[in-house]
C-alpha cells in the first residue's frame, strides 16, 4: 500500500527534508582537499542532533554512521573514515534524518577541488537525470515513468544507470512502498496520486552499470572501477505535479548545481 499524506503530515515531512537539505548544503561547502569523511560525518550528526532530530541511517540494518560518503568509483553506502579527500575526487554525500516521527532523505555528489571534464559531465548528467525523473511526477503518472525518464537522459549522454539500488516511498519509515527504479519502460507500476511522498535517487556510472559490494558489507563500487555519481531528492505529489521537499527555497543555497532554475513546480 502507498500512503497519501495529509497536509499536517506533509508539513512535518517538509520540515525534516528542509533540515536534511540545509545540512547537506553545509557539508558540501566543508568538503575540500584534506578534509576526512569522518569529519563530515561528525559535523552532520552534530547538526542533526542540534535540530532535535535523529540520524536516519545510523543503526539502520547496522549502518554505523549519519551520512554515507562515496568517493570516486564508490557508488553508494560508503562508510565515513579517516581517509582524506583529494583534489580531483568526486564525493557523494547521502543523509537521512528523522524529526517528529517523519523521515527526510537527500543526496548530492560534489567535486573536490578541480575535477576532470568527464567527472563534471557525470555530475551534471546525473543531476539532470534526477530532474527529468522529478518532472515525470504528477497525479495519474505511473511509477515507472520516473525511471524511464532517468534512463533516457543518462544513456543519451553515454553513461549507465545502476540497477541494484532504487528510490523509495518515504514517510514514517525511511523506506516505504513503492520502489522507484531508475530504469525500465514507462507506463508500468502503481499510479501516483496527490500526497504520495517518494525519494528519487539515480546512481550513474561513467562505464558499465555493474556494481559489487566490498568486504565491509556496505560500500558498493563499480565493477569496472569507473566513476559513479548519486543525486537524491524527496518529493511530494501535488495536484498538478510535485513539490521537491529537499529543495532549499533561498536563492543560491540550493544543494543542486544543474537546472536549479528550471523547477517551478
Ligand atoms: N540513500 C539510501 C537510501 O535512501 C541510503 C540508505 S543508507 C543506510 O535508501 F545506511 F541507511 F542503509
Ligand atoms: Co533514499
Amino acid at each position: 500500500m502507498i500512503v497519501c499524506r495529509s497536509h499536517g503530515e506533509i508539513e512535518k515531512l517538509r520540515r525534516v527534508n528542509q533540515l536534511v537539505a540545509r545540512i547537506l548544503a553545509e557539508l558540501r561547502t566543508m568538503a575540500a582537499p584534506g578534509v576526512t569523511t569522518q569529519e563530515l560525518d561528525e559535523a552532520a550528526e552534530a547538526r542533526v542532533r542540534e535540530a532535535g532530530a535523529e540520524p536516519a541511517f545510523k543503526g539502520y540494518h547496522g549502518y554505523p554512521a549519519t551520512v554515507c560518503v562515496s568517493v570516486n568509483e564508490q557508488v553508494v553506502h560508503g562508510i565515513p573514515s579517516t581517509r582524506g579527500l583529494t583534489d580531483g575526487d568526486i564525493l557523494s554525500i547521502d543523509m537521512g534524518a528523522k524529526l517528529d516521527g517523519f523521515f527526510g532523505d537527500c543526496a548530492v555528489t560534489v567535486p573536490i577541488g578541480r575535477v576532470s571534464a568527464e567527472a563534471s559531465a557525470l555530475l551534471r548528467v546525473t543531476e539532470e537525470a534526477l530532474f527529468h525523473g522529478i518532472e515525470a511526477v504528477k497525479p495519474g503518472a505511473r511509477v515507472s515513468d520516473i525511471g524511464a525518464a532517468v534512463q533516457q537522459h543518462v544513456e543519451a549522454a553515454g553513461f549507465s544507470v545502476v540497477r541494484e539500488f532504487v528510490g523509495h516511498g518515504i514517510g514514517t519509515s525511511l523506506h516505504e512502498e513503492p520502489q522507484v527504479a531508475n530504469y525500465g519502460p514507462a507506463g508500468r507500476g502503481p499510479r501516483l496520486s496527490e500526497g504520495m511522498v517518494i525519494a528519487i535517487e539515480p546512481m550513474v556510472n561513467i562505464g558499465q552499470p555493474a556494481v559489487k559490494v566490498l568486504a565491509d558489507g556496505w560500500t558498493a563500487v563499480t565493477r569496472d572501477g569507473s566513476l559513479s555519481a548519486h543525486f537524491e531528492h524527496t518529493v511530494v505529489v501535488t495536484r498538478d505535479g510535485c513539490e521537491v521537499l529537499t529543495r532549499l527555497a533561498t536563492d543560491g543555497e540550493y544543494v543542486g548545481t544543474a537546472l536549479s532554475g528550471s523547477l517551478s513546480k
